[in-house]
């Protein structure tokens, strides 16, 4: 999709956008033509539209140099209006716009407000326009909008970078989406290290492919154990992006959970459960999804991200509930329940993650059905060992519209992920239902060291069956627009 920004309205195609606020009661703007400008007074006085409530008025009008399509949008107070209603309006705004299946939608900013918050109203637009259609083999003659003037008088300079920095956000949200919503078969290990080593040429940035057989060499205990079940091979990506005016400035370190397809090894997911589970490698996906997007917006810090991949199936070689193995670290785990192999890839992880003395470890997974009992399906739940740092991100989170919600880590929670027999165990089993995320995000802290880090659960929000505006069902890319902000803010 095009995106033009003019001044005035010289379109005789396709739909002509215009937001209205409860003060248009009394002024409409004065570059609008003055037929337009009675049509919607009369629209306004007949009730055809409430100014006070949020709705659409679509109509057809006939005027020189104008589309004959017109959506009326009632937005409520303009004192209320906000950068997050921007996103979500925007959102509104492009579901809208493909029901009426127009290709050209000519947006009149009425109020200042939108070029004020282009980059979230754009955010909303670009983000809402996703669909998955990948495995469709028909085509469902459905019409894509192609260009979007945005028509203001604004002399902003900002305005047209703002407009490329959501579309470079919204194309990273894609990217995660796609991935996310694509089955196990179809999107693998080897997928994302193609997807990953794209990104790396395209931005040059440094690559590395850790393989099973380096994985062995290395000792990396967690992500081999609970790929033994699988017949692909075991994955670690490394990427590395140096963006910090100091090459030699501290990076942080951004781990994502990549497992291809979550069975539950022995200890098996119920139907119901099981089916959702190749989308349990959203934090791999997003953290491909922050590679994508961190040059583009010349984030200036150095961003290490690792990506460990593998499947928890079940064969006669899978890890069983009950062995101990031996991580990365050099600790054990006894293994209380196979259902529990997040932790234990992204332990490995960590560990890897420390040799690059990182300012803070960043993690991110689908860790826990728990979450989404815990914090719901709006907020991701979020941990830190660093206050201060759960604060910024919790922050950044808000000012983006994808937020997180802190959650303890009781040091009893930790004490729980001790095993009697090993150093760890990954699943406590006396009292394992209660503050499943909380105790999932201790022992992930075990491993962490003396390093701030801050850890997001995407197991509540990853994925959804209840959308919000700009999104659809299936895969959200929640903690992409987060982690972002929380960058580019502590850079
Ligand atoms: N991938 C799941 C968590 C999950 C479940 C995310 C549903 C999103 C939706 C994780 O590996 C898992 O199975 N967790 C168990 C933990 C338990 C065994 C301690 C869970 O949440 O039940
Ligand atoms: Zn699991
Ligand atoms: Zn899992």
């Amino acid at each position: 999709m095009k995106i033009k920004v003019q001044k005035n309205i010289k379109h005789k195609k396709g739909i002509l956008v215009i937001p209205l606020f409860t003060k248009h009661n009394k002024k409409l703007p004065s570059n609008l033509a003055p037929e337009l400008k009675s049509f919607i007074e009369d629209r306004i006085k007949n009730l055809d539209i409430d100014l006070k409530k949020e709705s659409f008025l679509h109509s057809f009008i006939d005027l020189k140099n104008h589309p004959n399509q017109i959506l009326l949008a009632s937005l409520g107070e303009k004192d209320s209006f906000s950068s997050k209603k921007a996103r979500t309006f925007g959102g509104k705004l492009v579901k809208k716009i493909k029901s009426l299946q127009a290709e050209e939608i000519v947006f009149f900013e009425s109020d200042k407000v939108f070029s004020d918050h282009s980059q979230s109203f754009f955010e909303g637009f670009l983000i809402g326009r996703y669909s998955f259609k990948k495995f469709k083999t028909k085509e469902d003659n459905k019409k894509e909008i192609t260009v979007f003037s945005f028509i203001t008088s604004s002399k902003d300079s900002s305005l047209k970078d703002s407009i490329q920095k959501a579309d470079i956000i919204a194309s990273s949200a894609e990217l995660v989406k796609n991935l996310v919503n694509s089955p196990s078969n179809e999107v693998h290990a080897k997928t994302f290290e193609k997807e990953a080593k794209k990104i790396a040429k395209a931005n040059k940035y440094k690559v590395a492919v850790l393989n099973e057989k380096d994985l062995k060499k290395m000792k990396w205990g967690g992500i081999l154990a609970v790929n033994q079940g699988s017949h692909n091979e075991a994955k670690v990506v490394v990427l590395e992006y140096n963006g910090a005016t100091n090459k030699k400035e501290a990076p942080i370190v951004l781990v994502g959970k990549g497992i291809m397809f979550d069975a539950g090894g022995y200890n098996i997911k119920r139907t119901g459960a099981i089916e959702l589970m190749h989308q349990d490698m959203a934090g791999a996906a997003t953290i491909l999804g922050v590679f994508d997007a961190l040059k583009a917006l010349n984030i200036k810090k150095n961003v290490v991200g690792i990506l460990p991949m593998a499947e928890n199936l079940i064969n006669q070689k899978a890890y069983r509930p009950s062995d101990i193995i031996t991580m990365l670290s050099g600790n054990t785990v006894e293994i209380t329940n196979t259902d529990a192999e997040g932790r234990l890839i992204l332990a490995d992880s960590i560990h890897y993650g420390r040799k690059y003395k990182p300012e803070l470890i960043l993690t991110i997974a689908t860790l826990t059905g728990a979450s989404s009992v815990a914090t719901g399906n709006r907020y991701a739940s979020i941990f830190s060992n660093s206050e201060s740092m759960l604060e910024k991100l919790k922050e950044a989170g808000a000012a983006v519209d994808d937020p997180g919600w802190p959650l303890p880590i009781h040091e009893d929670y930790k004490k729980k992920m001790d095993s009697e027999i090993a150093d760890f165990r990954n699943y406590d089993k006396g009292t394992g239902g209660i503050a499943g995320s909380s105790k999932a995000a201790a022992f992930l802290e075990k491993f962490v060291g003396k390093h701030d880090w801050v850890h997001i659960d995407i197991g509540g929000t990853a994925f959804t069956n209840d959308p919000r505006p700009f999104e659809v069902k299936g895969a959200t890319a929640h903690g992409l627009r987060m982690i972002l902000k929380f960058i580019e803010r502590i850079a």
